[in-house]
């Protein structure tokens, strides 16, 4: 468990993680906003997210290839709409004799870390995967990725380490009408917390080009 004195967060704050964090599905709509997101990511981002150095193309073949039917992608949006964390929750072959699985992996762009956001994808793809009958939830990362494996420890989840890799495991039970809930309130609300931000943006343009028209004195 990593000490915040001696290791303090150096992003703020404004809001607890006991606040709901609205989160997504995403469809093939969003292709563009989430090869975006990628895109902003850091050298050394992508290399945690993608477990190696991944430049611009690796990224783009990736997002091409996302499939939305297969797979869950979940997003997090800001007030501008901006896609400010995704989640690929990636469904891994079924084989016969093992539990069904499926992999997750997340990133968050810097400005919106420490609010919450990782966390709540991650609750939010373990209920899904418990309601589409995932039995193990896996993440792959490197074993130098601190935060990722506080945000795994925190979710129950038991790492392994074997050659500066870590694979974290997340034993899940079968859904209940409780996670089916829980989920549904959970689309409703982004739903709606969407909707809002889209409003509250149209209006936000609405005024500048107004005001715009005003100051032009046209
Ligand atoms: C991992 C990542 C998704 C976390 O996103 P986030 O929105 O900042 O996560 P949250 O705010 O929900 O939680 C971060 C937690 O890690 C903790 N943390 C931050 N830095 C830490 C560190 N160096 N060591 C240990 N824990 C750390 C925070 O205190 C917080 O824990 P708390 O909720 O118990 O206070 C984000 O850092 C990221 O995108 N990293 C690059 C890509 C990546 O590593 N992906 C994971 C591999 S698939």
């Amino acid at each position: 468990m990593h000490n915040k004195l001696v290791n303090p967060y150096s992003y703020p704050k404004p809001y607890k993680h006991s606040v709901a964090v609205p989160v997504r599905e995403l469809h093939a709509g969003y292709r563009e906003q989430i090869l975006c997101h990628f895109l902003q990511l850091s050298e050394e981002d992508r290399r945690l997210r993608f477990g190696t150095l991944t430049p611009d193309e690796v990224i783009r073949h990736y997002v091409e290839q996302l499939d939305f039917n297969k797979d869950t992608i979940f997003g997090s949006f800001d007030a501008h709409l901006n896609l400010i964390g995704m989640a690929h929750l990636a469904y891994l072959p079924k084989v016969e004799g093992k539990p069904y699985a499926a992999e997750f992996g997340v990133s968050v762009l810097l400005e919106g870390r420490g609010q919450g956001i990782g966390n709540a994808l991650l609750d939010r793809a373990a209920v899904h995967s418990r309601n589409t009958r995932v039995e193990t939830l896996f993440v792959h990362c490197l074993a130098n990725n601190k935060t990722m494996m506080h945000l795994a420890k925190k979710a129950g989840m038991q790492v392994e380490y074997a050659y500066g890799d870590a694979d974290a495991y997340l034993k899940l039970p079968p859904a209940n009408p409780g996670t089916i809930v829980q989920e549904a309130a959970n689309e409703h609300w982004a739903d709606f917390d969407y909707a809002l931000k889209e409003s509250l943006k149209r209006s936000n343009e609405a005024w500048m080009w107004f005001l715009g028209r005003s100051l032009l004195g046209t």
